[in-house]
């Protein structure tokens, strides 16, 4: 473990990706109330930063443009991180977490995950406990379905719920941009919706209805490959037609993308972030810069995938 020379003592900071589904595959409604997967992830280079400092007793800052959007409680993603740790090694969770926010909230970007994640590590460190990453991937999967991919980073099959993870190879940079829509869109309302349209389209939304979802085979040799043109011919999410049912304005946002010159657009998870796929650096750079002109989108952020998961700095 680094430290950063401006950190105080006693305070240990991490560095935790966003991330956008390349292939987001949703089988029938499982009896718990989750979907079955086959979710391919992709870390992007959009972070939060999560420091975890000794305190008296538990307390939780958010920074940022969009603090204000962020539960700042016990109910925060980051704080039951915390609790969660500390329960399992029988100690208390005082400790000072701040995030310094700089995902999309509530985007579709797994930006509450990513605080879990990096709340889990910091505070692991923090505290000394050194837990091994085995376990501290099954607590993560505790916390959510998306939040052991935010400590694995990379690129990655989830299945399950999405908490079962097998990494996968990428073989070079693909360059994104993300278009962060006004306000946010609700996971579990996105998969609602999602039900709603099959039911409503005949087909049926259990698990007996909807054929057990599989990774997409073109779409992983395209990742190995770092073949930008074969992954933007598989890109799929099977929750865009949901999150644009809730949110028909992104329809505009995902044309502006197209027409300035991406390979291919799709929402990101469950919204209402829009993610555009792009050959180079110049035209996400381009891209970006005539999406935030467009004003279908709030503003749009070029960057690169993939990128690495939770890390101490
Ligand atoms: O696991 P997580 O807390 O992120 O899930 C939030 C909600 O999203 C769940 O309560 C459920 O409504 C929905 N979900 C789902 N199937 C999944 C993952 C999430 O239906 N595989």
């Amino acid at each position: 473990m680094t430290q950063s020379a401006a950190a105080p003592a006693g305070t240990v900071t991490v560095r935790v990706p966003a991330k956008v589904n390349v292939q987001l595959s949703v089988g029938g409604l499982r009896p718990d109330g989750f979907h079955g997967l086959a979710n391919v992830f992709l870390a992007v280079g959009l972070h939060d930063s999560v420091s975890a400092t000794r305190a008296d007793s538990p307390r939780l800052t958010v920074s940022g443009p969009d603090a204000a959007l962020v539960p700042q409680d016990r109910t925060n993603l980051a704080a039951r991180a915390a609790r969660l740790l500390a329960q399992r090694h029988g100690i208390e969770p005082d400790v000072h977490l701040h995030i310094a926010k700089d995902i999309p909230v509530a985007g579709g970007m797994a930006g509450g995950s990513a605080d879990a994640a990096g709340a889990l590590l910091a505070c692991d460190r923090l505290w000394g406990l050194n837990t091994p990453y085995e376990e501290l991937l099954a607590l993560c999967g505790e916390l959510g379905s998306d939040v052991p991919f935010s400590l694995a980073g990379g690129a990655a099959l989830g299945q399950g719920r999405g908490e079962v993870l097998t990494p996968l190879e990428v073989g070079g940079t693909f360059h994104w941009v993300f278009a962060v829509a006004e306000g946010g869109l609700s996971t579990p309302d996105v998969y609602r919706e999602c039900d709603r349209l099959r039911e409503a389209e005949g087909t049926g939304s259990s698990v007996t209805d909807v054929p057990e979802p599989a990774a997409d085979e073109a779409l992983l040799a395209a990742l190995r490959a770092g073949d930008a043109q074969a992954l933007a011919a598989a890109l799929h999410n099977d929750l865009q037609p949901a999150a644009l049912s809730l949110r028909p304005s992104l329809r505009e946002t995902l044309a502006a993308g197209r027409e300035a010159g991406a390979l291919a657009a799709l929402v990101s998870g469950s919204g209402p972030t829009c993610a555009f796929l792009t050959a180079d650096a110049d035209s996400a750079a381009r891209t970006a810069h005539t999406l935030t002109a467009s004003g279908t989108c709030r503003t749009a952020r070029a960057t690169t995938a993939p990128a690495p998961g939770a890390t101490v700095v």
